[in-house]
């Protein structure tokens, strides 16, 4: 009999993931630096959903029902002008909540996975480098 893992969505929840993203943008939305960027954001339910989507999605989870319209993570951050130290932010603020609101284990693997889209954000919305580019890879 193979033994199957659980992905690590599955491992911290539905429920979970959507209680950190509400404490996260607790945060955010307050924030002095970060919060103007969410402003023009009119259904913010609607919002959160589809971002503990996205994170369902990217740790493994399996769903049913994507979201509609596509996620476009891109498409969407590209407009906002975003800048190396607001995504740094961003990304300690992520942090802080996965430690208070997860065991360390799996705070660690999910940070893991916000670092590495993280990086990709930045090599193509902060840096203009084309979408095909591959990390590490001298251009
Ligand atoms: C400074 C950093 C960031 C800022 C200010 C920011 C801001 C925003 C805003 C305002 C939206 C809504 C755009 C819209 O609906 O028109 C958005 C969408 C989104 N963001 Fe970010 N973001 C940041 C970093 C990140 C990072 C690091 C991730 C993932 C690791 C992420 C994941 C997403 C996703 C999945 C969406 C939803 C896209 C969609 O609805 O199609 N963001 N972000």
């Amino acid at each position: 009999m193979t033994q199957q893992t659980a992905s690590l969505a599955e491992q911290i929840g539905r429920d979970q993931i959507r209680r950190v993203i509400n404490a996260f943008y607790q945060k955010l939305l307050v924030h002095p630096k970060l919060g103007h960027f969410f402003s023009s954001i009119d259904d913010f339910e609607n919002h959160q959903q589809r971002i503990s989507d996205f994170w369902w999605m990217a740790m493994g989870g399996p769903l049913k029902n994507r979201p509609e319209p596509k996620i476009d993570m891109i498409g969407k951050h590209f407009p906002l002008g975003i800048k190396q130290q607001d995504l740094e932010l961003w990304l300690v603020i992520f942090g802080e909540t996965l430690g208070e609101q997860l065991d360390e284990k799996l705070a660690v693997q999910w940070m893991d996975k916000a670092l590495q889209i993280g990086s990709r954000i930045k090599q193509i919305v902060i840096d203009h480098q084309p979408m095909g580019v591959e990390i590490g890879k001298p251009s």
